[in-house]
């Protein structure tokens, strides 16, 4: 793309056909240049099975084209019409209790029925081969937030499927008895045809068996999304084919770092949480996986809100220069687009006090007005596009991880997976430092400080791919329910963080996971709550020890020379300001230089194309910003005096 694309979906469908007359002008008028179509036309494209209604389409596509704007043509598949489920009931998803979820939502198919596959995979080829060449495509975008109303289906098709999938997996039948580690509860299969979904039971499901049907699931709405993309690549050569993740702190359901791979192009889909004062921290930790997505380069947002969403309890409408912050935090992060959903609010529909480009009191409104004022401003950031991100600094996240770390049965529900990684990526934000939040098995060589947040389960290839890294000379701060089982979930023994212990010279004996509420003091004036732990040391030293609850006198932060490098464990979870002060301190450690020294509620971030370097500056504070860099300011287009006003933004070319 030869610049920031600029946009939102565009569902023409639910409108009079003579709207899109001002559709087009006003698209016009706000420079959208690239639009998504058809995400939930399945009904009216194909009224019945095999008959396809697709002359409208073709008018849409055609105006759109004749006045020069982009189209990332959907599928349709996302949501079925009411015939596929009238007439192939089994399609229909069910809950772990066995409950049929019915049609009249959206995305009301099972993953694994190879009815819907088979529907969809055909309605696929009819809009490719008709609209393969049409000189407004620009980007396929298949389904729409695969698995997000469906992710787990546990009805007697997916039992069939997951039999398949997991004689695949583990060949022979005692394999999955030792990986599931039947010998417990007498759960003993004599055959894969015993086995079920984890569906409601007695007492505890099995862990194994509930993540070995989270990687079922989400290789299923993998399997979906592959045989259209295969379609697409034969059907319509050289357009590239996306579909839109859900990479946000409340959707787990999909391990992505297995789906990046197959992608052309990495897009997401970002909302704000609006009761969280700090929702721009949210924001900006998953633009910097959705760029670990896409490996380091560019990629798409290809939705967010211009003001408020429906779906969450108050759904607060976004503060004047808002929408510019959050929109300059995802370019910031590598997106080299900008879209909406959506174009036009709805009249009718479950999602009609969502916001849009265009909003229900038409264009004399904040929204528009603030909506033509980003496209403007985004307009003089083109020249960044393309450009990558390259930080020393690494998160390592895995969702297989993320769902075995929040299984049931576990010392304290107070520990949740995202927590440290959230905090410890707004403490480095906090000081200036770029972040990427990668899987621990991408390239860590050239990274000085990786950080391993709550990574409760990891392979032995991850744990030695770690341990290298830190041998050759970076640091790793390591914390607490770290490296405790492997991929089966069974606990890696000989004492606590099994995956770590020589990496970081400590031996753990036992949880003491804190009553809800209760804090600890540390020896260097920190403070903790949530989690302690029987801690001995074993060639590392302790920077600081616990002198109240638990276990006064245990070490709860400690340091190892590893190799050329450094591993320190954090055993509690600190509270923000002990966290920022650790993490400065590990900053220094490793050498890590700020892009400019950063505070509180300050964005500074970097792109480069190899020659050029350009920073941008969110400033989230009610106060003004001194900024430590030089150049010209692409947003005012001048030379940047070293300020940004509270609420305000910059993009320094250096
Ligand atoms: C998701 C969907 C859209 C719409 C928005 C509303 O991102 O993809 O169709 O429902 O949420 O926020």
């Amino acid at each position: 793309m030869p610049a920031i694309a600029f946009g939102g979906d565009y569902n023409p469908e639910q409108w009079p056909e003579e709207v899109q007359d001002e559709d087009v002008r006003l698209m016009l008028e706000a420079g959208v240049d690239l639009v998504t179509v058809g995400v939930f036309s399945w009904a009216l494209l194909e009224p019945e099975p095999g008959r396809y209604e697709l002359e409208w389409l073709d008018r849409v596509l055609d105006r759109l084209g004749a006045a020069g704007i982009g189209v990332d043509l959907a599928t349709a598949t996302a949501s079925p019409p009411p015939w596929l489920a009238h007439r192939h009931p089994e399609t229909l998803p069910a809950t772990a209790d066995g409950t049929r979820l019915w049609p009249g939502g959206r995305q009301a198919f099972c993953p694994s029925s190879p009815v819907y596959r088979e529907h969809a995979v055909r309605l696929c080829r009819t809009l490719a081969e008709r609209y393969g060449a049409h000189p407004a495509l620009r980007l396929w975008h298949v389904g729409n937030e695969l698995g997000c109303h469906n992710p787990l289906c546990y009805c007697d098709v997916s039992a069939a499927a997951f039999r398949l999938w997991l004689a695949e997996r583990y060949g022979d039948v005692a394999e999955l008895n030792r990986a599931w580690g039947t010998a417990f509860w007498s759960q003993r299969y004599g055959s894969f045809d015993e086995v079920v979904p984890p569906r409601t039971v007695t007492a505890t499901a099995n862990p194994t068996q509930q993540l070995d049907f989270r990687r079922f699931s989400s290789d299923q709405h993998l399997a979906n999304f592959i045989a259209e993309r295969d379609v697409l690549h034969e059907v319509s050569p050289g357009v590239p084919v996306t579909t839109n993740f859900m990479v946000t702190s409340h959707i787990r359901e999909l391990d992505y770092h297995r789906w990046a791979s197959e992608m052309d192009v990495i897009s997401n889909d970002f909302y704000v949480t609006a009761a969280d004062p700090e929702g721009y921290r949210e924001l900006a930790y998953c633009a910097d996986q959705t760029r670990g997505l896409a490996g380091g380069g560019p990629w798409l947002l290809m939705e967010q809100s211009t003001s408020a969403v429906n779906w969450q309890p108050r759904n607060v409408a976004k503060q004047p220069g808002e929408l510019l912050r959050n929109s300059l935090q995802h370019v910031a992060r590598g997106a080299d687009g900008i879209l909406f959903f959506q174009w036009r609010a709805s009249q009718a529909g479950s999602e009609k006090f969502h916001s849009a480009l265009v909003p229900h009191a038409g264009t004399d409104t904040r929204v528009w007005r603030e909506t033509v004022e980003l496209s403007r401003t985004l307009d003089r950031l083109d020249e960044v596009v393309g450009s990558r991100t390259d930080n020393d600094v690494a998160i390592l996240v895995d969702y297989q991880a993320w769902w075995a770390c929040e299984l049931d049965s576990h010392p304290s529900t107070d520990v949740t997976y995202l927590d440290r990684a959230h905090a410890v990526h707004a403490a480095l934000t906090d000081l200036g430092i770029g972040v990427d939040v990668v899987h621990p098995d991408t390239d860590l060589g050239h990274y000085r400080l990786l950080v391993v947040p709550t990574l409760y389960s990891l392979t032995d290839a991850s744990a030695a791919r770690i341990e290298a890294a830190v041998s050759a000379g970076a640091t790793a701060l390591v914390t607490y329910f770290s490296g405790i089982v492997d991929e089966h979930d069974h606990v890696r023994l000989g004492g606590y963080p099994g995956a770590f212990r020589d990496l970081l010279g400590i031996r753990v004996e036992e949880f003491y996971p804190l009553r809800s509420g209760d804090r600890v003091a540390l020896s260097d004036g920190s403070a903790g709550d949530v989690w302690t732990e029987l801690l001995h040391l074993a060639g590392a030293t302790a920077e600081a020890s616990y002198v109240d609850g638990p276990l006064p006198g245990v070490p709860a932060i400690t340091r190892h020379q590893h190799g050329e490098g450094v591993g320190w464990y954090a055993a509690t979870r600190l509270d923000r300001p002990s966290l920022a002060a650790l993490v400065a301190r590990l900053v220094e450690e490793a050498g890590v230089r700020p892009i400019a020294p950063g505070r509180p509620g300050l964005e500074l971030t970097e792109r480069t194309d190899g020659e050029r370097r350009w920073v941008f500056v969110v400033n989230h504070t009610d106060t003004e910003a001194v900024v430590d860099v030089a150049g010209h300011d692409l947003v005012r287009d001048e030379a940047f005096g070293g300020r940004v006003p509270a609420g305000g933004v910059a993009v320094v070319r250096r």
